[in-house]
């Protein structure tokens, strides 16, 4: 009998089983596949690995201007992926060691919900059913694949097959302009890869603000990637000698681009197959479970977490959800705040993005105002010679609070957290703009914006 199994051994999955063991709950923790879901197998590592590596080889190829000479730079995708492999694997058995410090029993299997107190372990051996006093699942998501004719054809990824290519491709259509299709189009023009994305908004990014998205869509026409917003994709079809041949109407024309491979980054949907038995199911929507501000699904004591909740499908987000169901659990009210989720994307110059951005502000009746810097004015930012970029921070006109901030400049990703922090502690723009940042920072570009 276990005070609670977790189904799902993501990033919201495990930390919410060592949370609950470090309560001391009696805790399993469930997993199909391998210890770190998306974020760690298939996601937010690998996929940061792969662009450490290409932005490394960019900088070698284009030193001279800082003195640096390297001659026939080359890069190998074999090893690129080896290190990709040692630094999941590296993390992973930080994950197994603490499971084991925690004494949070791992089994390997498919978790199946009997009902609000028994779960199914269906393994290789056969299947054992678990009693436990709670679940909690967190499944997460997988790529969705569109409807689109030739969506399964030979050369047509998802980021989970493109993930682990070591084949060249010349050529990469990305269909979808969101975060993953960003990555990837930047992992592979860094090395020096023919990129195509084709987005069928007008902006990238979606849900981004504005600013972001037009200077992500100049940010790559000038490194040479080809952007077709308000595109939409109807067929993929195969072209001769291995090629792909993508049919998409851009403003009512009808266009039609030659590929080596395309990447289909349209979003991920939830993952729920095989979660319950027969007789079995918490309330749904549109594919993704619904939960209270607990975490709590519609039958009491099976609460849900991460991705296969929708919403934000963010690691970070998926782990503050399982801290909030455990503390629920235990009664517990210092919980996350599950309101002020920052979101970053690994592009270069990163951009991060958190709270509300000026339009959005206005679109809630706030009477707010900005301040903006631009990075041009930033000492670290020229030495880097970086690209153009800036920080704006969004506040409340009348009492200088906060509300949110948007960020498009190297170490955005860390930057975020302090402006994070600022909105979550009701700070005012005067209150910010007296703490000392350190010289030279990139993150002195806050203390530029604050006095703008
Ligand atoms: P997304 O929802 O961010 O972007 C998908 C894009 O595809 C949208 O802009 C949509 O308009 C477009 N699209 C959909 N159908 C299309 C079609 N037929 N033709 C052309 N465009 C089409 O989804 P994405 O990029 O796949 O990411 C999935 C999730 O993973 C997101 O929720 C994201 O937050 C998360 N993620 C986060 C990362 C990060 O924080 N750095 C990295 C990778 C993923």
């Amino acid at each position: 009998m276990y005070d609670l199994i977790v189904i799902g051994a993501g990033p919201g999955g495990y930390e919410a089983a060592f949370d609950a063991a470090e309560r001391g709950m009696k805790t399993c923790l469930i997993e199909k596949d391998a210890l770190g879901g998306t974020c760690l197998n298939r996601g937010c590592i690998p996929t940061k690995s792969l662009l450490h590596a290409s932005s490394l080889y960019r900088a070698a190829c284009e030193g001279e201007r800082f003195g640096v000479l390297a001659e026939n730079v080359s890069y190998d995708l074999q090893k690129i992926q080896e290190r990709k492999n040692e630094v999941v694997g590296r993390l992973r058995t930080g994950i197994e060691g603490r499971a084991k410090k925690l004494k949070v029993e791992v089994r390997y299997g498919t978790g199946s919900i009997r009902d609000a107190s028994h779960v199914v372990l269906r393994t290789a051996e056969g299947e054992e059913v678990l009693e436990t006093a709670r679940i909690l699942i967190a499944t997460g998501s997988v790529p969705a694949v569109p409807p689109i004719p030739g969506s399964t054809l030979p050369g047509v990824y998802t980021s989970d097959t493109l993930l682990s290519e070591t084949k060249e491709i010349g050529r990469l259509t990305v269909i979808g302009g969101g975060v993953i299709g960003a990555e990837f189009a930047c992992f592979y023009r860094d090395l020096g890869k023919e990129v195509t994305v084709i987005e069928a908004l007008p902006q990238m990014l979606n849900g981004a603000d504005r600013e972001l998205s037009l200077s992500l869509k100049q940010l790559f026409t000038k490194r040479g990637i080809s952007v077709h917003l308000s595109s939409l994709v109807s067929a993929i079809e195969e072209g001769s000698a291995g090629t792909l041949q993508v049919r998409f109407s851009e403003k009512e024309e009808e266009k039609t681009l030659e590929t080596d491979a395309v990447l289909l980054a349209v979003g991920r949907r939830c993952f729920t197959e095989g979660l319950f038995e027969e007789g079995f199911s918490v309330k749904t929507e549109r594919g993704r479970i619904l939960v209270d501000e607990n975490n709590e699904t519609s039958v009491p004591s099976v609460y849900a977490i991460g991705d296969v909740t929708g919403g934000i499908m963010l690691a970070h987000a998926a782990a503050a959800e399982g801290q909030n169901a455990v503390a629920a659990m235990c009664g517990d009210p210092v919980r996350p705040d599950l309101s002020l989720v920052p979101s970053c994307i690994y592009t270069e110059p990163e951009i991060a993005f958190v709270g509300l951005s000026l339009a959005a502000a206005k679109e809630c009746g706030i009477d707010a105002d900005s301040k903006k810097a631009l990075m041009g004015a930033n000492g670290r930012t020229v030495i880097a010679e970086g690209e153009r970029g800036f920080v704006r921070i969004v506040f409340e006109k009348e009492s200088g609070r906060i509300l949110g901030a948007q960020l498009m400049c190297e170490r955005a990703s860390d930057m975020v957290g302090e402006l994070t922090e600022a909105i979550r502690l009701g700070v005012t723009v005067r209150e910010l703009s007296r703490v000392i940042h350190p010289h030279p920072t990139f993150a002195e570009a806050i203390q530029e914006a604050l006095k703008s």
